[in-house]
């Protein structure tokens, strides 16, 4: 081989290094070109019929290949580790880090999935309503407090961030005729400052059952003490308390067992024994009149809880902004 032709071979594998796509093909040209047996050792071995004048100029050339061959091999990439990770199927694959749902999420699907056991299911609203749906055809006076600018987020006279999920039962009904069997969990907007119990979006779960066979206030208790049970652990059950809802008459508060002294009293429940989630009641008759359902022909109830506080009593969670800072150090606690 002439000097000539050195510089030929040479380029002509530094090209066929550059095309190598993978890491079989760059050990490939490894192989070929400086190992053992390769082409470059065998040109060194060569090196005796040289004739001895030219010996030291194509001996450097000879060295100044392999160095750029082995360059060029080793900057593909694709070192042994990897080669060897190819080779063996069996080996771990790379830990990426699976993420967590969020309690939130949790919570909410929580919901769905056993409200669905019972024959509910989901409904969504908008989250910007109207005046109607979410105040006046669930019975709101226009002298009632969330009515004010104060407390509620409005976009001009007859748009607003909806303060409750209650606007959805409104929906459901307009939409459809008697059964109405759903839930709705979706966010909410009061403008009320952030602190450790209150956030000015928040999330709730609407119920809504309507039904033309007469529907008491014994079967709403009943569900949710089912709720109770299946969210929060046997042992846990519910209790009304006397309370007032526009759109619901008679309207109760609804407290669930503390789940951690299950009623016996502790420093969660401040030894009441009790955990108030939820507001509820039988739809009022003047909201069917609303929707065009005949109050004499249909009964039903509604109710409504707060996903922040379902998800802070069930997780152990003392303060409702920890749920909305994305800390993963935080939401890895609760994997
Ligand atoms: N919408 C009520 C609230 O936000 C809760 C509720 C829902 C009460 C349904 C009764 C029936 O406080």
């Amino acid at each position: 081989m002439t000097l000539a032709e050195l510089e030929i071979a040479k380029a002509a594998s530094l090209a066929e290094v550059a095309a190598a796509a993978d890491a079989a093909a760059v050990e490939a040209l490894r192989v070929k070109y400086v190992g053992r047996n390769g082409s470059i050792p065998a040109l060194i071995k060569a090196m005796k019929d040289v004739p001895k004048e030219e010996r030291p100029a194509f001996g450097k050339a000879v060295q100044a290949w392999r160095a750029e061959v082995e360059t060029a091999l080793s900057s593909k990439g694709f070192t042994a580790a990897e080669k060897a990770v190819d080779a063996d199927l069996t080996m771990p694959g790379r830990w990426w880090g699976l993420g967590v749902k969020h309690p939130l999420s949790r919570v909410i699907e929580e919901s769905a999935a056993i409200f669905a056991r019972l024959g509910f299911t989901v409904a969504d609203g908008p989250e910007l309503e109207n005046k109607f749906n979410n105040f006046t055809a669930l019975n709101t006076p226009a002298h009632h407090p969330s009515m004010d600018r104060s407390d509620t987020f409005w976009f001009g006279e007859d748009c607003l961030l909806r303060t409750q999920t209650s606007p959805v039962q409104i929906r459901a009904m307009l939409a459809n005729k008697p059964p109405v069997r759903i839930i709705c969990p979706g966010r909410t907007y009061r403008r009320d400052t952030t602190d450790a119990t209150h956030s000015a979006n928040f999330h709730q779960i609407e119920g809504l059952y309507v039904d033309t066979k007469s529907v008491s206030l014994a079967d709403l208790k009943s569900v949710l003490a089912y709720f109770a049970k299946e969210m929060m652990g046997d042992g846990v059950t519910v209790r009304f308390r006397p309370h007032f809802f526009p759109f619901t008459e008679p309207s109760v508060e609804v407290d669930f067992t503390c789940h951690v002294c299950k009623g016996k009293g502790c420093n969660v429940c401040k030894q009441s024994g009790w955990i108030e989630v939820a507001g509820a009641g039988m739809v009022d008759p003047r909201v069917f009149k609303h929707v065009g359902y005949d109050p004499d022909a249909v009964s039903g109830y509604a109710f409504g809880f707060g996903v922040e506080r379902i998800a802070m009593i069930k997780y152990g969670i003392q303060d409702i902004r920890w749920l909305y800072e994305n800390d993963v150090r935080f939401l890895d606690q609760l994997a």
